[in-house]
This record gives structure tokens, sequence and C-alpha cells, in this order.
């Protein structure tokens, strides 16, 4: 076959399947085009977003979701890493219907936000004192300006294809939308090339901002040697380390940063935690205690909102807890695995970190993003449209967190189902 005709093989496979979807959606179809009347292309968080038109939900229970259309499907998504409990842990319905019991907008400090930050600087021990933020961004943007505050200095050193929020992304140039930072943007997984880069703009430099396992641009683990290279230069030239486990907190109960062996000036964390919050060494993060004088400011009216801290405490002390978690990473160990046995054939590699899984287009190895940027688009859209098919919701982009909700047996049906998608297009 020539690579016209694969070419054309591929495009002829990706009109079909998407011809399939619409037939089978017209439910979702018309809500569609509905919302697309008053958001724009119906959307109101870009991620949700694929041709022919987004999938809608209509509810989830346990790792199972059904769409609009009544569609069910097991749920490998786990909400991009938020959905770690999957859709009805009992605990934290409770929690939340408890609290709405009471009333949600008391304009004061309530029950719940103190409790919650002693359950996670008990669950992440290396800090001492947490602010609650709304989102992972938020968290991201709050530390980036805390370092700023205390170096004195303007800019920041980020990963190429790193993601930090919608305001904080840089892959393919940095986005458009982006804080306007002063950032250099260094490669992930370049030792040498993060410590030259570093070296030479310490003296514009506030912080570096780094994820241990890059997520959005394509769940690649850095090496132990990158992460402290990063520790090591930062700290000799008095930049602050922000270790970004909006993500990767999930991947051992202490959070990844044990994992690697290092130990962050500022941690964000968010998702399944209770939104957004950022940690940092107690001298640092003082700076917002607002009975001193000259405190820096961090406003926010549903920083400490009463359902989010709620569902927080409610989770963490109630559900989750290191056997869960270990069990949780180690069976995203094995799907990666299998995936990588059955994929490799067809020219696929699967990457990732416990329960956060990738699988790229590409034949690996995949050390970096430089890695999967010639894979073929339409070859994860296709795989994709086969996977709803069969009853399984991954990302479009090929990314999988598990919840603890995912059972063996669902990992076996889904790599079955992965196995027969890629033999049936060959
Ligand atoms: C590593 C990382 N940081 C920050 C964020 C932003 O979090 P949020 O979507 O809550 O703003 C995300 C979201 O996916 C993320 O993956």
């Amino acid at each position: 076959m020539t690579a016209t005709d694969e070419r054309t093989d591929l495009d002829a496979a990706l009109a079909e399947a998407r011809e399939s979807y619409v037939a089978q959606r017209p439910v979702g179809a018309r809500m569609h085009a509905e919302a697309s009347e008053v958001m724009p292309g119906g959307n109101t968080r870009t991620v949700l977003y694929h041709p022919p038109f987004p999938l809608r939900m209509a509810r989830g229970a346990a790792q199972r979701v059904v769409d609009v259309d009544g569609h069910e499907y097991v749920d490998l998504l786990g909400e991009y890493t938020a959905g770690l409990y999957g859709h009805s842990q009992q605990p934290i319905l409770d929690a939340v219907r408890a609290a709405l019991g009471d009333g949600i907008s008391l304009a004061g400090h309530n029950v719940y936000e103190a409790r919650l930050a002693r359950a996670l600087v008990d669950r992440f021990p290396a800090f001492d004192l947490v602010r609650f933020t709304n989102s992972g961004t938020e968290a991201n943007l709050m530390a980036i300006s805390l370092a700023r505050v205390v170096t004195g200095r303007p800019g920041i050193a980020v990963m190429r294809s790193g993601y930090h929020g919608g305001l904080l992304y840089f892959g393919g140039g940095g986005s458009p939308v982006n804080a306007p930072y002063d950032a250099i943007v260094l490669d992930y997984n370049d030792v040498e090339g993060a410590r030259a880069a570093i070296r030479e703009h310490a003296g514009r430099l506030a912080a570096v901002v780094v994820e241990p396992v890059l997520g959005s641009g394509g769940v690649i683990p850095a090496t132990r040697d990158f992460l402290h290279a990063l520790r090591e230069e930062s700290q000799a030239h008095g930049v602050l380390l922000i270790l970004d486990e909006v993500m990767t907190s999930r991947l051992s109960p202490r959070g990844a940063a044990p994992l690697f062996g290092v130990t962050p000036d500022l941690l964000t964390v968010g998702k399944y935690l209770g939104g957004g919050l950022s940690f940092g060494r107690a001298d640092l993060m003082a700076r917002f205690d607002p009975s001193q004088p000259g405190a820096l400011p961090h406003a926010g009216t549903f920083n400490n909102n009463v359902l989010s801290m709620a569902a927080g405490l409610a989770g963490l002390t109630q559900v989750l807890d290191d056997d869960r978690l270990d069990t949780l990473n180690a069976r995203g160990n094995r799907l990666r695995e299998a995936l990588q046995a059955v994929m490799a054939p067809y020219g696929w590699t699967a990457t990732g970190m416990g329960s956060m899984v990738g699988f790229h287009p590409v034949p690996g190895p995949v050390n970096s993003p430089a890695d999967i940027a010639g894979a073929d688009d339409r070859r994860r859209e296709l795989l994709f449209l086969d996977l709803l098919e069969r009853g399984w919701y991954v990302a479009p982009r090929g990314f999988i967190a598990l919840s603890i909700e995912v059972t063996d047996d669902d990992i076996d049906g889904f790599v079955a189902a992965v196995a027969d998608a890629l033999a049936t297009r060959s």
C-alpha cells in the first residue's frame, strides 16, 4: 500500500466512524446545536470539545457514565484525574448533602476549611501552611505571584508542553491567552539544557515551575535526574521550585515528590482534593497572614466554599487510604504494561506513571514531547471513536486517569477492546 492509499483509507475510516457517531446521538446533536446558540461552539471548557460534536453526559455511577442518548461507557478518563473517587462515593455524597442543609453562603470562616487543611498537611508532610483556591490554575498563579514577590524577580522557567492551567499553557509556542509572565521555556528531561538555562537567566527568574509527570503534554514522567537538576540549580541561584502536582498528587499517598526524592519550595495540588490549593514553606506562606502588617492579599469569594471543603474533607478522611491509592496505582501500571504489549505491534506506545496512562500513535520510546510531535491525530481520533463504540470512555488525545472504582476486570476488558479496535482497522 502506498502512503497516499494509507492516507485515503484513514480519512475514509474516520469519516465513516464520525458518521456512525452522529447517527447514534440525535439527542446529543440537538443539545449541542442549542448550546452553540449561547456559548462559542457550544463549549465552556476547551478540552471537552471534539469533532463532530462532543459527548454530553447525563449521569454517572461508580465507574460508569451514561450520555444523553443513553449509551453507557466505562469511564477511564476519570475527569482528567479530578474524578479519582468515581461517581458515587456515599461518604462524599452524605457530606455534601449535610453541608447543603446548613447553608452554603455564610460569609464567614466555616467548620470545614481548617479540618481539610489539617488533613492535607498531615498527608503532605513537607509543608505546614495551605491556602485554598478554586482551581489548579489559581493555585499556580498564586504560587508564581508569591515567588515573584519574595524573590523580587519577574520571570519564570517553564517546560515546553507544560500545562499549569488555562492561563499557563506552554505547548506549541505558548497560548495566546497566557498570563503575561516573562517565561523562559526549557525542554523536559533535558538535564544539561535546563541547568545551563537556569544559570544563564537566574537573575530574572523567580521560580521554576514543573509537573513531575507532564500530564496534558503527553503523560510523560520526568526522570529523577531531571527533577534533581532543577532542584539543585534553582536552590543554588535563589530561584524557587514550584512543583505542580495538580494531576500527580494521586501517584502515591504523599504525592509524586517523594517518589522522585525532591522537595519543592511551593507545591500546588487540586482537583479531587478540593478544587485547588497552594502549599509552601511556612516562611513563604506566612506572607499571606492577614493579621500581620504588610500581609499579601489573596482574595476569592469561593476560596473556602463549603461544598468543596466538605467534599474534599470527606474524600480524604473517609474514602481514601494508603492501600486504596497503592492498589489504584499498581492497577495503572498493570494497564500500561498490558496496553504496551497489545499496541506496540501497531506502532503505538503507552506512557505514564501509576494511575495516569497515555497512549500515542508513535513507535517510541517517548521521553519528551518532541517524541510525540509527529503523531497522526487522525489515528488518535479513530481509536477514540472505536473505543466509544465498544463502550469505553478515554480522552480523545489518548489519556486515562483511573478512578478507585475501576476494577481489574475493567482493565482486562479495556485492553481486549483496544486490541480488537486496532486489529479491525489494520
Ligand atoms: C498539571 C496541571 N496543573 C494545573 C491544572 C489546572 O487546574 P484547573 O483545571 O483546576 O484550573 C491542570 C488541569 O488539568 C493540570 O493538569
